[in-house]
C-alpha cells in the first residue's frame, strides 16, 4: 500500500476548491493507501488567529474529513500540534533548508504582502514545517491543489540533501493532483484560485452554504461573452463552472457541453446549482450529526498512532544528526 500524506489549515472557510482539490482525492485514494491526514493548526498560527475560533475550526476541519467520507478505520486522523515531531523536524530540516529555497515561493510572496510589516518568521519558514509534515512518514504520495506543489518541491529537495549528507533516512515524495480539480477559480474572477481568504463571499462557494446561497452565487458567477456552453481555454469563466460541474456530477466536460448544446447560461447555471447542492446538502447533515465528543476521540486515538510513527523516525534523525 502506498504511504499517503496530507491535510488542510484550519483558517477561513472551507470551500468547494479545497474539498476538490484535496479532500476528494484523498477519499478515493484511502481504499489503496496507509493514509495520514492532519488538521495543520501550527500552519494557521503563522498568520494571528482568534485562539477560540482556531480551536472551534481545528474540530471543524476534522469533521469535515468525516462527512466527507474518510473513514478512521482506514486513515490516520490527528491534529499537528498533537505530535511534537513535526515542530522538532522542522527544527532540523531549517537548519539544511537554504534562505535562497525559502526566497523562491511564491505563496509567500503573496501573504507577506497582505501581511505587510507584521509578516512572522513562521509564515516564512511555513514550508519547511510542512516538509517535515510530509517526510516523518515516509509519505510517497501528497494529494494536494496545485497550489502546494511547490512546496512539495521544497519538501523534495530537503529529503534529497538530508539523505546525501546523512545518509538514507527519508523518501522523496510525490506531489499528486487531478486533472480538472487542480485549480478551481474564483467565481467572480477566473484568473485567480478559488480562495478561503477572498475579499468577496461571490469569490466561492463555502461547504457550508445552503441550497439558496448556492444557487444565489453561481447565478452571479462571471461567465465570458458568448451564450453557447463550450470547454475551451479562451473562456476562463465557464471552463472553470464546467470543471466543477464535472467533478460534483462525475461526467466529463465533453458530456457536460453535449447535455447543454443549445441551451443558454441560464439553464448550465441552474444544473450546476443544483448538482453542487446534491453534494452539499447530505454532506452538511452527515456534518451535523458529528459530536464534538466523537471527533475529539477519534483525533487523540489518531494522535496515539502517528505519534509512535513520527518518533521511532525520529529516533533516527537525532542520531544521523549527532544529537546526544
Ligand atoms: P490549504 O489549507 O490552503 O488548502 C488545503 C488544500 O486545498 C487545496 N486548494 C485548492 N485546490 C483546488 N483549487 C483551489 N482553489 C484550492 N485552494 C486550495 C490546496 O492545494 C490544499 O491541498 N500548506 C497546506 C496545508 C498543509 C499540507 C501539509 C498539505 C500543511 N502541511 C502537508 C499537504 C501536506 C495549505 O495551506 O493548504
Amino acid at each position: 500500500m502506498q504511504k499517503l500524506f496530507s491535510g488542510v489549515q484550519p483558517s477561513g472557510n472551507l470551500h468547494i476548491g479545497n474539498y476538490l482539490g484535496a479532500v476528494k482525492q484523498w477519499v478515493a485514494l484511502q481504499e489503496q493507501s496507509e493514509s495520514i491526514l492532519c488538521v495543520e493548526d501550527l500552519h494557521a498560527i503563522t498568520v494571528p488567529q482568534d485562539p477560540e475560533v482556531l480551536r472551534k475550526k481545528t474540530l471543524e476541519i476534522a469533521k469535515i474529513y468525516l462527512a466527507s467520507g474518510i473513514d478512521p478505520a482506514k486513515s490516520t486522523l490527528f491534529v499537528q500540534s498533537h505530535v511534537s515531531a513535526h515542530s522538532e523536524l522542522a527544527w532540523i530540516l531549517n537548519t539544511i533548508a537554504r534562505m535562497g529555497d525559502l526566497d523562491k515561493m511564491t505563496q509567500y510572496k503573496d501573504k507577506s504582502q497582505k501581511e505587510g510589516e507584521t509578516t512572522s518568521i513562521g509564515l516564512y519558514d511555513y514550508p519547511v514545517l510542512m516538509a517535515a509534515d510530509i517526510l516523518l512518514y515516509d509519505t510517497e504520495v501528497v494529494p494536494v491543489g496545485d497550489d502546494q506543489l511547490q512546496h512539495i518541491e521544497l519538501a523534495r529537495t530537503l529529503a534529497r540533501r538530508f539523505n546525501e549528507r546523512f545518509g538514507e533516512t527519508f523518501v522523496v515524495p510525490e506531489g499528486r493532483i487531478q486533472k480538472e480539480g487542480a485549480r478551481i477559480m474564483g467565481l467572480d474572477d477566473p484568473t485567480k484560485k478559488m480562495s478561503k481568504s477572498a475579499p468577496s463571499e461571490y469569490n466561492y462557494i463555502s461547504l457550508t452554504d445552503d441550497e439558496e446561497t448556492v444557487l444565489r452565487k453561481v447565478k452571479k458567477a462571471v461567465t465570458d461573452s458568448g451564450t453557447d456552453i463550450t470547454y475551451s481555454d479562451d473562456r476562463p469563466g465557464l471552463k472553470n463552472l464546467i470543471n466543477i460541474y464535472s467533478l460534483f456530477g462525475d461526467k466529463t466536460p465533453d458530456e457536460i457541453v453535449t447535455m447543454y448544446e443549445g441551451q443558454g447560461y441560464g439553464a448550465f447555471k441552474t444544473g450546476l446549482a443544483s448538482v453542487i447542492s446534491g453534494f452539499l446538502t447530505p454532506f452538511q447533515e452527515r456534518l451535523a450529526a458529528i459530536s464534538d465528543d466523537e471527533v475529539k476521540a477519534i483525533l487523540e486515538a489518531g494522535a496515539v498512532k502517528a505519534r509512535a510513527q513520527a518518533e521511532a523516525k525520529m529516533k533516527q534523525v537525532r542520531e544521523r544528526v549527532g544529537l546526544l
